[in-house]
């Protein structure tokens, strides 16, 4: 406790003071409206697990139409009964006290705001040692608007329900029910109703792949409706192609007098020329490439904020979409964050805001280079592992530069007995001096989707690669010799997985 009175240890007989305790039944409606969506309410059920030290959490969303239910359930250190009902008291602790280093709360208001904002009913069982019983408590809005009264359930049919669940083992389970933010009065027949609640189910399990990928990296498992969550890196770091920038160390003062190091990382992403479809999607990330540039501020490992410029006067640019800039700062720093109770807002000290402007202006210029480069990428001096083989070329000997058409490209060798005949050069000149540069420079090159230079359907690129591996057969080398010759030319260096599959014996 910090000495400070809660109302009830006011009288009337103190002078100068009235008494204005909250009216339960209006007070515990409002606190249902902090924001929450069903992702970010979870999470913060889940950072409540990860401080208790669970290795396993399991988060259940059970479909019945009107009657929807969740349950999280967590391996970790559990709670006594007289924990649990602390617990469940609102504003459980103060923000302004300092907390345990692995302790993701900050306010005391978590477990109740998170779960009021999607559910009339919040049941919590928890058992915190073998020896100990489990207990469980249940905070029903219905019966606290009925009574006006700040007051839990202990004993009742959920809660009984919830401990057998703790039958030989330490832990917490939490479970919503009523999930009126959620769930509507559609049946649980009603295919229409049910597809939007999955579709929910599965946003909420991209948002802990985000948010908590370094935990799980480290060996949390958390589940969502029986599948396990795989970590969302933003940075693409185990890629080897992601643009890592010089890194800065900035100084801050904590409020209690310390100086404190915060730790800033640019990096630039691969151009998606250097990705398959299937990484490159995922990491554009929920909300897209382009609404996932700029800053990543992470609490204790804990991601808050996925992509924000922090500048009024900068908006995501298509061509700024590959800048991403990791943040770290600590939980004694929360109240200079500006860090909300849902955890998923924070921005930076006032004191760091010309440094993060200058960082982000010169992390955006790299970026831009890099999302410009993408047809000097395909021509340049730096292919994929060292490897690929270009159909263009850009000669930037002359004042100009001029596109060539790479006279060493395999199908080009395949697919002419005798490329260097006059027709053949003759038609290469042809497409060289035409491209039409005019028109492509007047269509601007603000959003690359513009330019549709993909090399037809996924049928249509294979069967190619197949013609080519087959020309490369006919014409005498090995098969493994042309796997190698089709996997390092563009565009089939995106391809390495199927190629494998070729088969010469199907040439003939
Ligand atoms: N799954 C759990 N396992 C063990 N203890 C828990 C669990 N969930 C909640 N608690 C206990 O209940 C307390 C209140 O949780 P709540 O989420 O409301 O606030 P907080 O985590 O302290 O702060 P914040 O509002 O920032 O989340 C926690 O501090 C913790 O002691
Ligand atoms: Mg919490």
């Amino acid at each position: 406790m910090d000495g400070r009175k809660r109302p009830s240890d006011m009288t009337d007989s103190e002078p100068n003071e009235i008494d204005a305790t909250p009216r339960a039944s209006a007070l515990i409606e409002s606190l249902r409206s902090f924001g929450y969506s069903p992702a970010t309410a979870i999470a913060d059920l889940v950072d409540n697990s990860i401080s208790a030290n669970a290795q396993t959490i399991d988060v259940q969303f059970n479909w019945a139409g009107p009657d929807s239910t969740m349950r999280l359930t967590d391996d970790g250190d559990g709670m006594s009964p007289q924990q649990l009902t602390e617990a469940m008291r609102p504003g459980s602790s103060n923000p302004l006290d300092s907390r345990e280093d692995n302790d993701l709360g900050r306010f005391g208001l978590g477990l109740k705001t998170a779960s009021f904002s999607q559910a009339r009913s919040l049941t919590v069982a928890s058992r915190h040692g073998l020896t100990e019983p489990a207990a469980s408590r249940c905070w029903d809005l219905d019966y606290v608007q009925r009574t006006d009264k700040w007051v839990v359930l202990t004993d009742n049919p959920r809660g009984r329900e919830l401990e057998t669940l703790l039958d030989g083992s330490t832990g917490t389970v939490v479970a919503w029910h009523e999930l009126d933010r959620i769930v509507d009065d559609r049946p649980a027949t009603d295919a229409r109703a049910r597809k939007s609640f999955l579709a929910m189910v599965h946003d909420v399990r991209l948002h802990l792949e985000a948010v908590f990928h370094r935990f799980i990296e480290n060996g949390l498992h958390i589940r969502v409706n029986g599948a396990e969550c795989q970590p969302w890196d933003p940075f693409l770091e185990g890629d080897g192609n992601t643009e890592v920038l010089q890194n800065e160390k900035l100084e801050l003062l904590s409020p209690a007098g310390a100086t404190r190091q915060i730790d800033i990382q640019p990096f630039i992403l691969p151009h998606r020329s250097r990705l398959d479809a299937s990484t490159h999607k995922r990491a554009g990330g929920q909300k897209g490439w382009n609404l996932q540039q700029g800053f990543y501020l992470y609490r204790r490992e804990r991601l808050i904020v996925a992509g924000d410029w922090f500048d009024r006067g900068t908006k995501p640019e298509e061509h700024h979409k590959l800048a991403r800039i990791r943040v770290e700062f600590d939980q004694d720093l929360d109240s200079l964050w500006a860090l909300d109770v849902r955890k998923a807002k924070a921005r930076p000290p006032a004191s760091l805001k010309d440094d993060f402007v200058r960082i982000a202006r010169a992390t955006r210029k790299r970026a831009e280079e890099v999302y410009r480069s993408r047809g000097r990428k395909s021509v340049g001096p730096a292919p994929r592992k060292g490897h690929r083989v270009p159909v263009w070329s850009a000669d930037t000997s002359g004042t100009s530069v001029k596109y060539v058409i790479n006279r060493e490209h395999p199908l080009l060798a395949a697919t002419t007995a005798e490329p260097s005949t006059a027709s053949v050069i003759g038609l290469l000149k042809l497409i060289e001096s035409t491209v039409p540069v005019d028109h492509i420079l007047s269509q601007g090159f603000r959003d690359e989707r513009l330019i549709d230079s993909t090399p037809g359907s996924d049928e249509e690129l294979r069967a190619m690669a197949v013609e080519l591996f087959c020309a490369l057969v006919r014409a005498g080398r090995s098969e493994s010799d042309a796997k190698l010759i089709v996997n390092e030319a563009q565009p089939f260096d995106q391809e390495a997985s199927f190629i494998q599959t070729l088969d010469g014996s199907r040439c003939k």
